[in-house]
């Protein structure tokens, strides 16, 4: 079974601890020999790009399992950096351990000085959503191409200050946007392109998180509203990018409602189905119970204590460009998981139904969403995909979708197409990109916006223009 936490925290499997003169030092001291920070010998055809990875946590964990082996031939982990020495420590041991070289450690203060001594050629961000628009801008300013996770920055500010560096910067920007690798979402920018629901009037998009998956947004920075942006920047992004990406259109207004009504309790205590034990996995023990007295940061808070500022119901209404609408729902403590979108166009309809999960699972466990091979455990509610294009006058029809993993399969493609990104087909590059889905500047810039603006339009009740935040979405 694999996971959008599996998935990303495979590296860490049974790995122990650093100890001794192998370990290294905490943090990295100063230049190691060129001959030792380049890696193992590779063909003189294949072009290596030394990375550097900021935010050494759980997300990290998909790009340095991909480094290190799928795509070792093109990418060298070059430098980790992060504010938690242990968590470098556990990282920086991994590397070593599936390369034989270990990467250099440098803390958060030292960001300017790995950049500069380490020169990586790209930059992967992977620190929590707030630290984005710094680490990027920072990056770019040193001539790095960029890797960011999404969401690309919470705010305005943010917005603004790496749509500047990009201008002024000689790097590449990448915004990891995975949803639009999985099949069943390049399906619909197919059919979408292919005219055969006409133009686009609107979306309806539906997404549910379940009581174990949801509740994890409350347990640690993601809580707090000024960390991650809340669910309409850090979730809604993913789903905001695929309609953007689905219509090629650009949000104009949002009206957002919401409010916290289930992460809250008088007396701040969860109920005993939300704890879960650290210590029962060693991928997360390793990377965050040890790692925790150092810095206090805690994975498994009860997502019920007093502090959460985020909400765990929210609803928009998204005006585009073209004068198509969205209505948007996230409800972060459902009973299943999955998600429903209903596209209405000029010509016809068309309507993706996706359960990933029939019912929560409590614990740990509930932490992790079924991959496509997993068997199917509700009658009722079973899990998987179903794609339906109506045309006008046509009957209804079935799109085949593979049985597929969603998350899964698409961090595989969108890592394949990231780390490649830089070779022709011919020698082992990614490939064409017919249906654009590598995510630039603007598609990150877009994605956020409409959280942003919605995080307004909740403080103040008002429909809130994109315009508003004075950064150019074109
Ligand atoms: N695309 C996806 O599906 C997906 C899935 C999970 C996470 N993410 C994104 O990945 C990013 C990381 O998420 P995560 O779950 O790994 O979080 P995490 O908290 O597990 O890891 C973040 C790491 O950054 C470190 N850090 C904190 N402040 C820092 C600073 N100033 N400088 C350097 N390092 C710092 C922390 O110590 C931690 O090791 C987030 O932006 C998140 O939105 C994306």
């Amino acid at each position: 079974m694999t996971s959008t936490l599996a998935a990303s925290t495979t590296l860490a499997a049974g790995t122990p601890r650093p100890s001794g003169s192998d370990a290294g030092p905490a943090v990295d001291a100063g230049r190691v020999p060129a001959a030792a920070a380049s890696g193992t010998a590779r063909p003189a055809s294949v072009a290596r790009r030394r990375s550097a990875v900021v935010g050494t946590g759980q997300r990290a964990g998909a790009y340095l399992d991909a480094m290190t082996a799928e795509h070792a031939d093109v990418a060298e982990v070059a430098a980790l950096c992060d504010t938690n020495a242990d968590r470098l420590d556990v990282r920086a041991e991994q590397v070593r351990g599936r390369t034989g070289v270990p990467p250099r450690r440098f803390g958060a203060p030292d960001l300017g000085r790995m950049l500069s001594d380490v020169a990586p050629d790209v930059v992967v961000v992977t620190s929590p959503d707030r630290h984005h628009a710094h680490h990027v801008t920072a990056a770019l300013d040193a001539g790095a191409d960029v890797v960011v996770e999404k969401p690309l920055t919470i705010d305005a500010a943010g917005m603004y200050s790496i749509a500047d560096a990009v201008r002024r910067s000689s790097g590449r920007l990448t915004v990891t946007h995975n949803y639009r690798y999985a099949a069943r979402n390049a399906a619909v920018r197919r059919i979408l392109a292919e005219g055969r629901i006409g133009d686009v009037v609107s979306v309806h998009f539906e997404w549910l998180l379940d009581t174990a998956h949801g509740a994890d947004y409350f347990r640690r920075w993601h809580r707090d509203k000024a960390a991650s942006g809340g669910l309409l920047v850090h979730k809604a992004s993913h789903h905001v990018d695929l309609v953007n990406w689905w219509t090629g259109d650009v949000p104009e207004s949002v009206y957002a409602r919401g409010g916290r009504h289930v992460y809250q309790h008088p007396d701040g205590v969860g109920g005993p189905e939300f704890a879960i034990d650290l210590t029962a996995d060693a991928d997360l023990s390793a990377l965050y119970a040890g790692p925790a007295a150092l810095d206090g940061y805690r994975r498994d808070r009860d997502p019920f204590s007093p502090g959460a500022t985020i909400e765990d119901t929210l609803s928009m209404l998204v005006g585009y460009r073209s004068g198509a609408a969205m209505t948007y729902a996230l409800t972060a403590h459902s009973p299943w998981e999955g998600h429903r979108v209903a596209i209405n166009g000029t010509r016809g309809r068309l309507e993706l139904d996706v359960v990933e999960r029939c019912h929560a699972r409590p614990g740990l466990e509930g932490l992790v969403v079924p991959d496509g091979g997993a068997p199917a455990c509700c009658e009722v509610r079973r899990r998987g995909g179903r794609l339906v294009v109506q045309e006008q006058w046509g009957v209804a029809e079935e799109v085949p979708l593979d049985a597929e993993a969603g998350h899964v399969e698409g961090d595989a493609a969108m890592l394949r197409d990231v780390l490649r990104g830089h070779l022709p087909a011919d020698r082992g590059g990614a490939g064409d990109d017919p249906l654009g889905r590598r995510a630039g500047l603007v598609d990150g810039l877009r994605a956020v916006a409409v959280g942003v603006a919605g995080n307004r339009s909740l403080a103040t009740g008002q429909v809130v223009p994109t315009s508003a935040l004075g950064v150019d979405l074109a």
